[in-house]
């Protein structure tokens, strides 16, 4: 059973598509396709805390968005038949929050903290002795009379996800028993959850139009499964039994996705280094102002799907667009990269 924490309440399209996402997620290992090195190393933590009977150790997955950190979380609830809470680092703001959710978990239970990296320090404070010794340490009153009170909690295991593994403090992330990468899938394994999502929705689709989805889903099942969707809305709209190479093509290009799943910021972020700083290498920072956008967004949402297609390199003298993107972009590649 999947508790969740969470109190802000989904729109309705957003419920329907939820449920969807539920369906398609992997419901045991069989199902799960990808992230070999990941799979084999965690089903051995699963099996061996199975046999011992323990709950398993702490884990922290880390990686891009839509790599499917929560699906794993899932994963391991699943396999290991313990109820699993799901929360984020941004719904818990204060200490006596955590404290809440950790005083109320059963035996064995599986917490989920997903954004961790949004945990302050404060709460990280109470995580440490919750997760080395299973107890919360709870300050009552104020001044000289303040007493602490120490709660022994139920075995559990935190499992914990995040974005931005770099802002974890070192003692929270020493804590895990296992920390595991979550890295970009490989199209062809795309391709198999795109054919599994096909199969479980119930629509046909040929195998053309398999390659045009996993090509634009910028190697995320997530996007694939979203890319999926969508062109299946598009061919309930527009009639037909098949989605074709051209029903998938139609729907990229209402989306306004190209073949490579670029969106407009993707293509303003290349065509601002080309055409103001010639193609670079200029600054992250430079970028940021040129764009009005975040630092932080352009180095962890913008640029690791741009350098996984091996369009954009970071050096020490700043990012620097390379010949692929130019090509694909239909531009002259600027004179240092002919
Ligand atoms: N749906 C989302 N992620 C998946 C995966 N890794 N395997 C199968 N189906 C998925």
């Amino acid at each position: 059973m999947v508790k969740s924490s969470s109190l802000k309440s989904p729109k309705k399209e957003e419920v329907i598509d939820q449920t969807i996402e539920t369906l398609l997620q992997p419901k045991g290992w069989d199902e799960y396709i990808g992230q070999a090195k990941v799979k084999k190393s965690l089903r051995i933590i699963l099996e061996a805390a199975r046999r011992r009977g323990e709950p398993v150790d702490h884990l922290l997955f880390y990686g891009q968005a839509g790599l499917g950190k929560t699906t794993l979380a899932k994963l391991v609830a699943l396999e290991m038949g313990a109820p699993l809470r799901i929360t984020s680092g941004p719904a818990i703001e204060k200490a006596g929050d955590l404290a809440a959710v950790l005083s109320h978990l059963e035996e064995n239970e599986i917490l989920f903290i997903d954004e961790a990296h949004r945990l302050n320090r404060i709460i990280e404070e109470v995580l440490y002795p919750a997760m080395e010794s299973r107890k919360i340490h709870i300050i009552i009153g104020k001044g000289p009379g303040a007493r602490t009170i120490s709660l022994d909690l139920p075995a559990f295991t935190l499992v914990a996800a995040t974005t931005r593994v770099n802002l974890l403090s070192a003692p929270l992330r020493s804590r895990f028993g296992a920390t595991f990468k979550l890295d970009y899938y490989d199209e062809k394994d795309i391709e198999v959850i795109i054919k599994r999502s096909a199969n479980i929705l119930g629509v046909n689709i040929d195998p053309a139009a398999t390659s045009v989805l996993a090509r634009a889903a910028r190697f995320t099942p997530r996007t694939a499964n979203r890319l999926l969707k969508r062109t299946r809305d598009y061919l309930e709209v527009h009639g037909g039994e098949v989605i074709t190479e051209e029903t998938a093509q139609k729907t990229l290009g209402v989306l306004e996705i190209d073949s490579l799943g670029l969106e407009s910021h993707d293509q303003i972020f290349l065509n601002t280094i080309i055409e103001k700083f010639n193609g670079g290498p200029v600054g992250v920072g430079t970028i940021a102002a040129a764009l009005n956008e975040d630092k932080g967004i352009i180095e962890d949402v913008y640029e690791p799907y741009l350098m996984r297609l091996g369009f954009l390199r970071r050096t020490p003298a700043g990012r620097v667009v390379e010949k692929a993107a130019f090509q694909h972009l239909g531009k002259q590649p600027s004179q240092q990269l002919l």
